[in-house]
């Protein structure tokens, strides 16, 4: 008996360390082999002051099968945590330096500095130049996008990333005058003398058109009279479009195809739209109806369902729908109501909020800068010490 327990006690750090390191393997091989498995885009806001580093992040995106990653600037940290992994990446220039890229200098020099340093490695392959420009009353802003947006896209050309890198900006849904029927969507009479020539350059520059969609916004303006199933992709009769005869069982794929409709009416039928953000908060005020994890849980899962059918919308039924999720992480520093710091996937020590089957694994420290290489290294010392801890008992 009592030699029974001096022999486990000398064999426990041995296989508790083995088991560590053999681990850390395991997770790392099965990271690399399912990554690109689904098309899961996902936005990392990080408008908080608790969230964990970069570097763990990394790992947490890599064993969700995350694909495709937003950001609202272009964190040199996250970049660089990204290095090698496959991940790709779009980048923003925040509404608030919008107006100093019009100086094709400054766009020029933004570039140098923030995306080209990480290039092939990190796979940046799309900037955002502002975010829901038309929702504010900043005209000058408003006045100087497309003009940034050009400037932005000729400094990629003068450094001969033209074709690599697109660039456009992202909408809020508040752009639109009409979005129904979708068939009858237009954008707001305000915004058309702007769209017009920004549509003519997302399609010389073949470059997407960006929308954030919540679906959630208009259950919460109006619980009473929108069914819950057809915002949260449950099974409904949906509703037809009388002019298309096309029916919609959710009000989500309707938004994106109005969007369609205002750019078809603007004379454009060559660009894609992609949803840049879409989201369900799992906790609001009091008087935020539906912001619960029960029903935050069922948008996200639904949606991940669907987007892993690489369903398209009613218009567009062959083009897979383009999601970035809103968002990783609830952001405790998010101003607005309660539903605002609410609409993470995860809380910030990476517990997940509600189950969607998104499995996730957030490392417990920074053991490695998130690049692979690290990895088998880490497990040779932990087999390393393993050998030593057995030869000192
Ligand atoms: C962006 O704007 C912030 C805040 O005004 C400023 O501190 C920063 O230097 C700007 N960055 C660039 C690249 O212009
Ligand atoms: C913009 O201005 C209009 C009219 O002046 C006002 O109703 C609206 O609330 C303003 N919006 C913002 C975001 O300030
Ligand atoms: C740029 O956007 C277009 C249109 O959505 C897309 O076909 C292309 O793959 C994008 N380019 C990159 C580098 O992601």
């Amino acid at each position: 008996m009592a030699m029974a327990e001096r022999f486990g006690a000398r064999w426990l750090p041995f296989r508790f360390v083995l088991a560590v390191a053999l681990l850390v393997l395991v997770t790392d091989r099965a990271v690399m082999m399912r990554a690109g498995a689904t098309p899961i885009g996902i936005n990392y806001g990080q408008i908080a002051d608790n969230l964990p580093s970069p570097a763990r992040v990394s790992w947490l995106l890599r064993s969700m099968q995350v694909s495709k990653v937003k950001l609202y600037d272009a964190d040199p940290y996250v970049l660089g945590a990204f290095l090698d992994t496959g991940v790709e990446f779009v980048v923003g220039i925040g509404n608030e330096n919008v107006s100093a890229m019009v100086d094709p200098a400054a766009a020029r020099a933004w570039i140098q500095r923030h995306v080209q340093p990480f290039l092939p490695a990190t796979r940046i392959t799309c900037i955002t130049v502002g975010n829901e420009v038309f929702k504010g009353n900043d005209t000058e802003l408003k006045a100087n996008l497309l003009p940034a947006m050009q400037s932005v896209y000729q400094a990629l050309a003068a450094l001969g990333l033209q074709g690599r890198v697109n660039v456009t900006t992202a909408h809020s849904l508040d752009i639109m005058g009409s979005s129904f029927p979708p068939s009858a969507g237009a954008f707001r009479a305000d915004v058309v003398p702007y769209m017009q020539p920004i549509l003519s350059f997302l399609s010389m520059a073949r470059s997407p058109f960006l929308i954030n969609c919540y679906p959630y916004f208009a259950y919460k303006a109006d619980p009473g009279n929108v069914p819950l199933e057809y915002v949260l992709f449950q099974p409904n009769a949906g509703v037809t479009d009388t002019n298309t005869r096309l029916n919609y069982d959710n009000m989500l794929y309707a938004q994106v195809d109005s969007v369609y409709a205002a750019i078809q009416a603007l004379g454009h039928a060559d660009i894609d739209v992609k949803i840049s953000e879409t989201g369900w908060p799992s906790r609001g005020d009091p008087d935020e109806a539906g912001a619960t994890p029960e029903y935050a849980g069922t948008y996200t899962g639904n949606l991940l369902r669907r987007i892993e059918m690489k369903q398209g919308t009613p218009l567009r039924p062959s083009v897979p729908i383009d999601v970035y999720v809103f968002a990783l992480f609830n952001e405790n520093l998010k101003p607005g109501p309660a539903s605002e710091r609410n609409y993470g996937l995860f809380y910030p020590d990476g517990t997940p909020v509600y189950n969607v089957g998104l499995r996730g694994y957030l490392p417990p420290m920074d053991y490695s800068r998130g690049t692979r290489k690290a990895v088998p290294l880490l497990a040779l010392i932990l087999i390393a010490v393993a050998a030593i801890t057995l030869s000192l008992s």
